[in-house]
């Protein structure tokens, strides 16, 4: 959130620069400097006697859609409301007493606000708006009038196309976090699946470990999409970097406190499994530096798997080193 200044609203008392911290207020300009903004402190909005200053989203919603035929009925009505404006300010030059000038400038006022609330109805006064891009453009092109400020209307254009941009870019990037959420509650549903299966099989309960087993690959399906589609997969050199990065984090810094932790409680079954991964994990690190810098070599190489600990050898041992399981249970890849 940052806040807004209606200056239509705004009387000029100055109390919003009194209270703002970071002096993101300018009354001279009627601009509040959202960069400034502390993400709605709201200092400014109490302070306002004249309820002149609110707070808005970062992030536009999109533009509400507006038929052809509303615009079109919004667009004869700002017509005429500017050109009843015209009208009055005619009348104002052309009156002879104060009061008539007075009243005349009113309405014209009144109706440049009519006017600007209709236009801003048909999308012509938002800035996600593609109506003022298309509507700056066509007066540029069209070299109105010479008095036009077409230097001025050019930087705007090239304004609202950053903004644009910008908005586009972090929708994008919000769906790149929604895809890692979702592969993140996919791959954790796929091996809780398996577990379940596991235990019906246990349990004599065939067709429901059946059931887990194939909706578990189903959440595989899903989580490799949105692992994809996220352009997290790069290269094999770059994926095994991945590896050794994602491992090393998990045995230096992952585990190490939740070990601690576990300790502390009193949780023996905890501190065993998570200390058998740190190990595994410090392992694995290892590995897959080992064929980063091996990416080349064409010699077949062979792994060894503990299904107890997860541990990973290239020659079977005696008895795993993690967990001390015998060598004859290890899984040959
Ligand atoms: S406090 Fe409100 S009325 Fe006063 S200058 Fe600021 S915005 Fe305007
Ligand atoms: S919300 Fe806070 S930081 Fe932002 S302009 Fe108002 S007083 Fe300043
Ligand atoms: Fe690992
Ligand atoms: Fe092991």
């Amino acid at each position: 959130m940052h806040a807004v200044r209606n200056i239509r609203l705004c009387t000029k008392d100055c109390l919003c620069l009194y209270v703002c911290p970071t002096g993101a207020t300018d009354t001279e300009t009627g601009q509040i400097d959202a960069q400034k903004c502390l993400s709605g402190c709201r200092l400014c909005v109490d302070a306002c006697p004249s309820h002149a200053i609110s707070l808005v989203p970062e992030e536009y919603p999109a533009q509400q859609e507006t038929s052809g035929d509303v615009k079109k009925a919004l667009g004869i009505l700002s017509k005429s409301k500017t050109e009843q404006e015209i009208a009055a300010y005619e009348i104002e030059e052309a009156a002879e007493t104060p009061r008539a000038k007075q009243l005349a400038k009113a309405i014209g006022m009144s109706n440049r606000i009519m006017a600007e609330d209709l236009l801003r109805e048909a999308g012509f006064m938002l800035p996600q708006s593609g109506e003022v891009l298309k509507l700056l453009n066509s007066l540029v092109e069209s070299e109105t009038s010479e008095d036009f400020p077409a230097a001025a209307a050019e930087k705007l254009i090239q304004k609202l196309r950053k903004i644009n941009a910008s908005m586009k870019e972090k929708t994008m990037s919000k769906t790149t976090d929604n895809l890692l959420e979702a592969f993140a509650g996919e791959a954790q549903a796929n091996r809780k699946y398996l577990a379940f299966s596991r235990k019906a099989e246990q349990e004599g309960h065939l067709n429901a470990a059946k059931l887990f087993r194939a909706a578990a690959d189903a959440e595989t399906i899903h989580a490799l999409k949105h692992f994809e589609v996220a352009g997290k997969i790069g290269s094999t050199i770059e994926n095994l970097k991945s590896g050794v990065e994602g491992e090393t984090h998990e045995y230096k810094e992952m585990y190490p406190p939740f070990v601690e932790q576990a300790e502390a409680e009193g949780n023996n079954a905890a501190v065993r499994t998570f200390t058998f991964a740190m190990k595994a994990e410090e392992v694995h690190a290892g590995l897959y530096q080992e064929a980063m810098d091996t990416l080349d070599n064409q010699e077949e190489v062979f792994y060894y798997l503990c299904p107890v600990c997860g541990n990973i050898e290239k020659v079977v041992p005696g008895k795993c080193p993690i967990c001390g399981v015998s060598g004859e249970k290890f899984i040959k890849y």
